[in-house]
């Protein structure tokens, strides 16, 4: 459905991506991980032809440029903050979009927006805004939704609902994607992975080989492992320390990239440590490197 193939996208003469090729089929919820500037939004708005790039991208076999106004139609975004009109109500802000009326009747009650969207949206508390905007990505069944750190501002019973709203649409066809700097936090929605770091992307395997692993512990390495381990020892997070590396059980390791999140310490590594998984990698880069 969607193919990306050798994209280099630069601001000025800066590069934010290097070399990123990847495929998204229908159906399938690709998680796109990465820490802040690793370069997830800069992607997205490439795929919606917002940006200057060399490489290629088709969709449905139809190429991605600057200008792709009909490949646009089939695509759902949610990217940064939603485009909302502040003195539209929630509904009127749909009905500028929305190709059918029992369609977005449906959106609002399954998101539990009935109560407030026939207010200005003005009013709205960040978590409904977001709420709106994803409605908005969603309106009108596209064959490809991007949302764009989708689970910021909403609290932990709207996460559930969207999750189980991704999951919905995804079984009828729909492919997502879908960013967050917290691996764990789509862990329980995508199918499959890709995660960027220092503007590359790093990995690009199906869940499923994460699931068959389950791993017990994590390695995690951040670019200050003095200030981290100030950090977890504070917060009475549990970890040993190997080989210039945190080992953190896997019930922490949310509780960990949320700490060091909210303490800006970029992650530099993060990688289950049992070696079946290790291995796991290994072949994928194998099957990369025998493909090129
Ligand atoms: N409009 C822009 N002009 C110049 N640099 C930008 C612009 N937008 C983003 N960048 C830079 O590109 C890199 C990737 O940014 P971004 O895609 O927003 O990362 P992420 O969404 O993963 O946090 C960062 O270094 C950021 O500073
Ligand atoms: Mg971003």
């Amino acid at each position: 459905m969607l193919k990306a193939k050798n994209l280099n996208i630069y601001y000025g003469r800066k590069i934010a991506i290097k070399n990123a090729s990847f495929t998204i089929t229908p159906g399938e919820i690709v998680g796109l991980i990465g820490p802040n500037g690793a370069g997830k939004t800069t992607i997205m708005k490439t795929l919606l032809g917002l940006t200057k790039f060399t490489g290629s991208i088709t969709f449905d076999g139809q190429k991605i440029t600057a200008s792709s106004h009909r490949v646009l139609a089939k695509v759902g975004a949610l990217i940064e903050n939603p485009a909302i009109y502040p003195f539209l109500s929630g509904k009127e802000n749909l009905a500028l979009y929305s190709q059918d009326k029992d369609d977005l009747n449906q959106l609002v009650n399954r998101l539990g927006m009935a109560s407030y969207i026939d207010r200005p949206a003005k009013s709205y508390s960040i978590g409904m805004k977001q709420k709106l905007g994803i409605a908005l990505a969603l309106l009108n069944h596209p064959e490809l939704v991007i949302l764009d750190e989708p689970m910021n501002g909403l609290d932990v019973e709207a996460t559930i609902l969207i999750r189980k709203i991704i999951h919905d649409y995804a079984a009828n066809g729909t492919a997502f994607l879908i960013s967050s700097h917290v691996l764990s936090e789509l862990q329980k929605v995508m199918t499959s992975v890709i995660i960027l770091n220092h503007q590359e992307i790093v990995m690009d395997v199906p869940i499923d080989k994460f699931k068959s692993i389950r791993a017990t512990h994590y390695r995690l390495k951040t670019v200050n492992n003095e200030r981290t381990r100030e950090l977890f020892s504070t917060n009475d997070l549990p970890f040993e320390y190997q080989e210039d590396a945190f080992i953190i059980e896997i019930q922490d390791i949310g509780q960990a990239e949320q700490l060091l999140y909210q303490h800006q310490i970029l992650l530099t590594e993060l990688s289950p440590v049992r070696k079946t998984f290790e291995q796991a990698i290994v072949n994928v880069l194998e099957k990369k490197r025998e493909a090129e």
